[in-house]
């Protein structure tokens, strides 16, 4: 099988890392890819939000799967201008990814399909905003209706903060924003594999989102994950399949617009049980990165299965035994900026450690010498018997890799696990 993985981060550099694993992937093929990816795959300068410029270049290879990796190509129809010219690939048409694409939308669809989330209303006026403040009380969060990079939410106590957050949002452009409930509980990341009518759900993990240790300072894409959560319900993933994902994923069939990819459910476990925070429609980084390394089944073979409909034909994925923990290495200036330009050492070093991989995130080959080019620079994933001991790993080979500026956290996947700051509030 000829694979062609779309994307530049971290997560894209996972998922060749384990497609170039699996026995029955030929080649492995990426665009516009990273310095790390190169170790694995084929590089081509293509524009990832170019449907056409992807479609040509998945012919021009003769790739039998092309994986989207990020939101933006998806959102923007790259999935559909691939399909369209015979070739499977592993992500949602841009109708369907409309569940990440737009808050409001992915609310509808909830609230259609009986998913368990928090209570919302969609706004378009200041007034229509203070009132659905006052109608949920704080902690109010207010969130864009569009993609935002991560930027759009806003948790907060303080009334002003979330009129003015709403204001911003809709000063840029007229955009509807979608004011919550808060959910109380641990933040955890489930992965559904879908096909448009069967989905298998991956290993849960958890993110650590914010900048600082003690889960303080602003969100971030994520500063670290780890897998499994062995405090967690033993049959978190299965609930999460019978209550939010098979009812989605028939919603959406309903509708006319299946989702094939990956339905990545964000949960709050409250309570009264977990509810969805948000839906993503692809693999969440670094939250996938512990999640594959510990997947045993060939992901070639599974996301085939899924692009070409025929999930219910395949096994449904096996994790091995330990655990893997991922430490992201962020630029100087994250989030609020980037440092570019920076020279990284230590990388081929810590690469070399047992059970470590250093994936690329945010770097660039400058003059010979690898260099920051982005926020989230490289992520440090180990695997280990349990927790503890991949965490012992993947900081010690953190150690090893240096730049100016670089920030990490030091708490990633520390005691207590089930207690991060995920929806708490500070
Ligand atoms: P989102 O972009 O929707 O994932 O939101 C970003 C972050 O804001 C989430 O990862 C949560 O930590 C927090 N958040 C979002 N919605 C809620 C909510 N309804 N209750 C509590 N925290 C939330
Ligand atoms: N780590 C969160 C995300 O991928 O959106």
């Amino acid at each position: 099988m000829k694979t062609l993985v779309i994307g530049t981060g971290g997560r894209e550099h996972a998922v060749a890392i384990s497609l170039s694993l699996d026995p029955a992937v030929t080649e492995v093929h990426a665009a516009p890819g990273n310095p790390g990816i190169a170790d694995v795959a084929t590089l081509h300068d293509v524009d990832p939000m170019s449907g056409t410029a992807i479609a040509d270049l998945a012919v021009a290879l003769g790739v039998d799967l092309v994986v989207v990796g990020p939101e933006a190509p998806l959102v923007a129809g790259v999935a559909d201008a691939v399909r369209a010219r015979g070739i499977a690939v592993f992500g949602p048409s841009r109708a369907a990814a409309q569940l990440e694409g737009s808050k409001a939308f992915s609310k509808d669809v909830m609230a259609a399909a009986g998913v368990p989330t928090a209570g919302s209303r969609t706004c378009t006026t200041p007034d229509e905003v203070a009132a659905a403040l006052d109608a949920f009380g704080p902690p109010f969060v207010v969130k864009d209706d569009a993609l935002a990079a991560g930027k759009g939410v806003v948790v907060t106590r303080d009334r002003g903060e979330a009129l003015a957050h709403a204001a911003l949002c809709m000063s840029s452009g007229g955009h509807r924003v979608v004011v919550e409930e808060f959910l109380d509980g641990p933040e955890v990341s489930v992965f559904a594999i879908c096909d448009g009518a069967t989905a298998y759900a991956l290993q849960p993990a958890q993110d650590f989102k914010r900048i600082f240790d003690g889960g303080r300072g602003p969100n971030t894409g994520g500063m670290g994950s780890y897998s499994p959560l062995t405090w967690a319900q033993p049959d978190l993933a299965d609930l999460v399949l019978e209550t939010v994902v098979r009812p989605t994923l028939a919603e959406m069939g309903r509708r006319g617009t299946p989702f094939v990819g990956c339905l990545y459910v964000g949960l709050a476990l409250t309570d009264s049980g977990p509810r969805v925070i948000e839906f993503n429609v692809r693999l969440g980084d670094p939250d996938i990165q512990p999640v594959l390394a510990l997947l045993e089944s060939p992901l070639g073979g599974l996301l085939a299965a899924a692009a070409d409909g025929r999930l219910a034909d395949v096994p449904a994925p096996v994790f091995r035994d330990g655990a893997s923990v991922t430490v992201v290495l962020a630029s100087a200036g994250y989030p609020e900026s980037s440092s570019k330009g920076d020279v990284i050492t230590g990388v081929d070093r810590a690469g070399q450690e047992d059970g470590v991989d250093v994936i690329h995130a945010g770097t660039a080959l400058s003059g010979g010498d690898l260099v920051t080019a982005g926020g989230r620079v490289l992520a440090v994933r180990a695997v280990g018997t349990d927790v503890a001991a991949a965490r012992r790993t993947a900081y010690a080979a953190a150690d090893l890799i240096a730049f100016p500026g670089l920030q990490r956290r030091s708490d990633i996947a520390a005691e207590p696990l089930g207690v991060v700051e995920g929806a708490s509030l500070r």
